[in-house]
């Protein structure tokens, strides 16, 4: 640490280490190292990380709750960090129905104090495995609802450390996309509730979609759902169609209760992953014509190259 710290000048309470182990940050619990790691613990300390990641010349990488991501194995060349310290997940009641949420927060929690506030509209954000500037990157969606039906503004920090705040016209996203937050970082957002309802019934609705999803979806270490669904069909319900439950690629299977699932089933390489995403592709276009594409983000390879 001797050699870094004289490289980067984080604050007290921010975290750096080289060599760390990534795989038990993500929801697969696969993949291999961050060249370096670190949690920046303010504004300042993420300017001077993406200033370090500049000189190394390596692409900083957030991380989040580490679903819907697939890492390669084998050291990866980024500058990856987390907002996990408490000032990137502060929660904010507004006038209006609104809340200014921090980046770093789970959906999880702000579903949790959105009810605790009496305020509606949060309830499908239930059960993603994801934080707030996941949920945003990828413009995430259950229950037939997605992170940007409650956006009113998103504060980003670019590469080269500019920092904005966009309101919701000047943004541009789609189904599981934010061009936006392609290369920049979401801090903190602005979210609107669709108005005022009894906490209790706003705990009714979070309870039946738990309730759905734990009847449809597995419980075992998994990345979310693998592919993107094509225009008004579901890949889980092709990749069934096609006969692919229960295929397996060493320690990876397409689960048996939701097609769209792969788990690891607790010794699964990334390779391992990557093969049964090939297969399931291959398979579902013989058999139905239909060409999937993936929804995970796949970190230190390219889809592209491996497909
Ligand atoms: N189905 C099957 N077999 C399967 C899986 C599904 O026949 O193995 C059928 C179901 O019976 C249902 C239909 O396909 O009739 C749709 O299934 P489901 O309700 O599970 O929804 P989905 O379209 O497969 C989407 C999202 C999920 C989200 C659920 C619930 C995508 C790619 N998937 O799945 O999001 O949790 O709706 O709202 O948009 C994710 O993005 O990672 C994710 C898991």
């Amino acid at each position: 640490m001797m050699g870094l710290s004289s490289e980067i000048e984080l604050s007290p309470e921010a975290v750096l280490r080289e060599s760390e182990p990534l795989a038990r940050k993500t929801t697969f619990r696969v993949g291999g190292s961050a060249r370096f790691y670190a949690e920046p613990a303010n504004p300042g300390d993420l300017v001077e990380l993406l200033r370090f990641a500049a000189r190394e010349k390596m692409d900083p990488l957030c991380l989040g709750r580490g679903s819907n991501l697939l890492l390669a194995d084998g050291e990866l060349p980024f500058v990856v960090f987390r907002l996990q310290h408490s000032s990137w997940r502060r929660i904010e009641e507004l006038d209006g129905g609104r809340l200014r949420i921090g980046a770093g927060l789970r959906l999880q929690e702000l579903c949790s104090a959105a009810a605790r506030h009496g305020l509606a509209g949060f309830e499908f954000l239930e059960g993603i495995p994801g934080t707030v500037g996941g949920a945003l990157r990828m413009n995430a969606g259950a229950m037939g609802g997605a992170m940007f039906d409650v956006v009113e503004s998103v504060r980003l920090v670019r590469p080269n450390g500019d920092e904005r705040t966009l309101g919701r016209d000047s943004l541009t996203f789609g189904y599981r996309h934010c061009s936006d937050l392609r290369d920049a970082f979401a801090v903190e957002a602005v979210l609107q509730s669709s108005g005022k309802n009894d906490s209790g019934a706003i705990r009714r609705t979070i309870a039946e979609f738990r309730e759905q999803r734990k009847a449809g979806q597995p419980r075992e270490s998994s990345a979310g759902c693998i592919f993107k669904n094509p225009e008004g069909n579901s890949a889980g319900r092709l990749i069934d169609q096609a006969g692919l439950k229960g295929l397996r690629v060493g320690g990876a299977e397409v689960s048996l209760i939701h097609g769209n699932f792969i788990i690891n089933s607790g010794n699964a390489t990334s390779g391992d992953i990557l093969e049964l995403i090939r297969r399931i592709r291959s398979e579902v276009f013989e058999k139905l014509s239909i060409r999937l594409e993936p929804e995970v983000q796949l970190l230190g390879r390219q889809w592209n190259e491996v497909l």
